[in-house]
């Protein structure tokens, strides 16, 4: 650990994507209130998380890390959190199920309100507005006074994610996350498709063996993990003002940790090797991501390790390929060598989303279903060329009936002509819970021949 660092170092560099706060005395206020509440998560909880990515790492398991884009202040409901709760566990039984190796559920979910834009402005009806920087910052309506950025907001993030990791805990506790109610986890518009049919096959099977094992005797109350599931949160640590004023020293370790989620991850427009981000993340000792898109070089990706890394700690670095389908074949497998040939544990993920959107004619931003499992399936023949783990799938997903990603079996496809009818998302598409399904079974068939 560098002795240099503190929370605050980062504010020496320069620091891409940050807010621009008008008020700098209402800011140090927010900064104050949020600095003196309770954590979100505790420390020897992410040192759990890193004890589970380091099983990943190493081939034992595999990693789901699934949510919305961009929660939303407006669309904060028990029920949406429910909805996706259970699409992920869903997609969790279809690949323990299927490929039977244990998963690791992390949701972008309970703090993801920050989101780094490739422009400051953008045209919305034929006016240009500064862009919706996410909930976090301001707001998306179309109106200049919507768009400045007020730092009150991250008290309102801050509380959105207490509330809904608090409904999170309840869920994944306290029974509904129960392997006997694997059936209920089905909802209506997904049981309907032929993936819904799918799925309640394994539901049955799955109920089945429990049938069988309780009449063999095996006490099955007394096994907690056929009761309760772990569940992960994780965002992206963009805007740094907010992660510093959560961080906590751990008492029992001395070791900072970013007490505003379990994992933090920094994205493709922030992972400058002299920026601020790199700098901020460096100190805490949570688990932690790097997305990697299509011109990310051996040197910076190396650089990367070296500086998130330093001791070679499985678990504690995930890196994130987004490069695009079609391009990773060509883009990943000197970034795989480099990193193996340096001796980093690192853990390989595949985010087949972000390398994937366009705009629609419409001009609707959207991805093709079909192109997400392309580039899933190249990540995995380019990791099993290179005999890399590949340890799991980053999407973003939600569980409504949403029409934003283009495709998916039978007569659910999405059409063009079907993204205006429920395109909902805050921010980039999200793959409804059918295609959610419909990924799991094609990444569980990939990892069976893993
Ligand atoms: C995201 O995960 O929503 C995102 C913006 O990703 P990236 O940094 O890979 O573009
Ligand atoms: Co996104």
């Amino acid at each position: 650990m560098d002795p240099t660092w503190t929370p605050s170092s980062w504010r020496d560099l320069p620091a891409a994507q940050q807010p621009d706060w008008p008020d700098p005395a209402a800011l140090e206020h927010v900064y104050k209130q949020l600095s003196t509440l309770p954590p979100l998560v505790f420390a020897g909880e992410a040192r759990r998380l890193r004890s589970s990515l380091a099983d990943v790492a190493s081939g034992g398991a595999f990693l789901l890390q699934a949510g919305d884009c961009a929660e939303s202040f407006g669309d904060f409901t028990a029920d949406a959190i429910r909805d996706k709760l259970k699409v992920i566990l869903q997609m969790a039984v279809v690949l323990t199920y299927g490929a039977g190796v244990p998963v690791v559920k992390v949701g972008r979910i309970a703090g993801q309100f920050a989101k780094p834009r490739s422009s400051p402005t953008e045209m919305v009806g034929g006016v240009e507005l500064p862009s919706f920087r996410g909930h976090l910052v301001n707001d998306d309506a179309p109106t200049a006074e919507a768009r400045v950025h007020d730092p009150a907001r991250m008290l309102s993030a801050y509380h959105q994610s207490a509330s809904t990791l608090n409904l999170l805990r309840a869920f994944t506790t306290g029974g509904y996350a129960d392997l006997s109610h694997v059936h209920k986890w089905n909802q209506q518009f997904v049981a309907s498709s032929s993936q819904g049919r799918r799925y309640d096959a394994i539901a049955g099977e799955i109920d089945r063996a429990l049938r069988f094992m309780r009449a063999c005797g095996i006490d099955l109350q007394g096994e907690a993990t056929l009761h309760q599931v772990e569940f992960w949160t994780s965002h992206e640590a963009l805007v740094l003002g907010y992660e510093e004023s959560l961080t906590r020293q751990d008492s029992l370790s001395g070791d900072w940790y970013d007490c505003s989620a379990h994992l933090l991850w920094v994205g493709e427009r922030t992972r400058q090797l002299d920026g601020a981000h790199l700098r901020f993340l460096a100190g805490v000792a949570n688990p932690l991501g790097c997305k990697l898109g299509p011109k990310a070089t051996v040197d910076e990706v190396l650089g990367i390790c070296a500086t998130l890394d330093p001791d070679r700690e499985p678990g504690r670095l995930m890196l994130i390929a987004r490069m695009g389908a079609g391009k990773t074949p060509d883009r990943l497998p000197a970034l795989l060598r480099a990193v193996r040939d340096a001796g980093h544990p690192v853990l390989w993920a595949c985010d087949p989303m972000h390398g994937n959107t366009f705009a629609s004619p419409g001009g609707r931003k959207t991805r093709r279903f079909d192109d997400v499992l392309t580039e899933i399936a190249e990540f995995f023949g380019v990791c099993r060329a290179e005999g890399v783990w590949p340890g799991g799938v980053h999407v973003e997903l939600t569980g409504d009936d949403v029409t934003e990603c283009l495709g998916g079996a039978g007569v659910e496809e999405i059409l063009e002509d079907h993204l205006n009818i429920r395109y909902t998302t805050a921010c980039d598409p999200r793959l409804n819970a059918r295609q959610s399904l419909d990924l799991a079974f094609q990444v569980a068939e990939l990892l069976r021949r893993t």
